[in-house]
């Protein structure tokens, strides 16, 4: 949910004056003003499902706690975030939680290659030792997908994948089916996602704020290996999608996009984006120029003596049969003083009008 016009108007968020929008939700309000509320099921892309509980804030006015994350700002609206009556609900809110988890040896849910929201949440807290629950949620087992893995056990069932697949995929490939502690994230007659619509763009492994859903490619023990996050544009297509490449010695080991709002792909990527970079340490890679030679073999040249042979053979075809011999293509790949440079050097430079870009066709 976002503001719904520029009208704007005060707030209290404990004792702090806010601005608001009218429109927006006081978890939107909470965070502009610096005020962190804790959720797990709100996704800034996603319409408020308020499913998990964990934002619940008291709104003077109100009998109940209310979901920040889909309570809609009022003028002159009072709220509180930090009070004894919502620390004792997020006890005992995270301590039922961690009673359905898979833990680790720390006695936290367990941490995957994903950041796990609810991990850091259960850190804050002296959590109730309940009576684990016994939840025979159903798994996908023969999903052989090659991207994408679920593990019914850490699931909480916040439902952001389900939603960001319906909400910003449009796509619906996996959706909340069962009941009680029987429901889980299944596809239709549980097939595997790759027998279905799902595009395997990957936004629902981003999303998921426990590591139920993971990547099968990327290396389990991501934190270990200490990576690096080193942003770049993506070169699979024109659009220029952003993307923080996680590099461990030396090598790409996993790719992501960036958080939402901060750069034009706001957080989604598409299948080749996020899992296509096998190529960058493929052996059969061309890493230098090569160069023909007059038995036919390719052999390894420096730039200088590519670029000296490309414009030799140019050159020679316009000598000997006129400029319009020649056409040049480019590609959307490139970026856009690239083609802007292709086109100079083909009207400009060998004096033909035949230049061509493939998005064009
Ligand atoms: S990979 Fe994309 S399309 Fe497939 S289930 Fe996940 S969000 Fe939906
Ligand atoms: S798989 Fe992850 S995002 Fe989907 S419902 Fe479970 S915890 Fe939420
Ligand atoms: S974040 Fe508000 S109910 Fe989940």
């Amino acid at each position: 949910m976002n503001a719904t016009n520029n009208e704007k108007f005060t707030i209290t968020i404990n004792d702090t004056q806010c601005v608001a929008f009218r429109g927006e939700t006081v978890v939107e309000a909470a965070n502009r003003a610096g005020i962190n509320i804790p959720t797990l099921c709100h996704d800034s892309r996603l319409e408020p499902a308020g499913a998990c509980r964990v934002c619940l804030v008291e709104v003077e006015g109100q009998r109940r706690m209310q979901p920040g994350c889909a309570w809609i700002v009022q003028p002159g609206m009072v709220v509180h975030t930090e009070t004894s009556r919502i620390d004792r609900h997020r006890k005992v809110l995270y301590s039922m939680y961690m009673s359905d988890h898979e833990l680790d040896e720390s006695g936290l849910p367990v941490a995957t290659a994903n950041s796990n929201q609810l991990r850091q949440l259960c850190e804050t807290i002296e959590p109730i030792v309940l009576a684990p629950v016994e939840a025979p949620r159903a798994d996908r087992p023969g999903d052989d997908n090659p991207y994408i893995e679920f593990n019914p056990d850490l699931c909480i069932l916040c439902a952001r994948c389900t939603r960001y697949c319906d909400e910003v995929e449009a796509v619906n490939a996996i959706t909340l089916s069962g009941r009680g502690s029987e429901t889980t994230i299944a596809t239709a007659g549980q097939r595997s996602l790759i027998d279905t619509t799902c595009e395997l763009c990957g936004g629902c492994i981003d999303t998921c704020p426990t590591g139920a859903l993971i990547e099968k490619k990327a290396p389990r023990n991501l934190v270990q290996l200490g990576t690096d996050k080193r942003r770049t544009t993506c070169n699979f297509c024109g659009v220029g999608c952003q993307l923080d490449l996680h590099v461990a010695e030396d090598r790409v080991v996993k790719v992501t996009s960036p958080p939402p709002g901060e750069t034009l792909n706001d957080g989604n990527l598409c299948v080749k984006g996020r899992f296509a970079y096998d190529f960058i340490h493929h052996q059969d890679r061309i890493t230098e120029p090569l160069i023909r030679d007059a038995n036919g073999q390719l052999q390894p040249a420096t730039w200088e003596q590519a670029i000296e042979a490309t414009a030799k053979g140019l050159l020679g075809v316009k000598e000997r049969h006129g400029a319009d011999a020649l056409g040049f293509i480019s590609s959307s790949r490139c970026t856009g003083e690239e083609n802007y440079l292709m086109q100079k050097l083909s009207r400009a430079v060998f004096g033909t009008n035949n230049i061509h870009q493939c998005a064009a066709t």
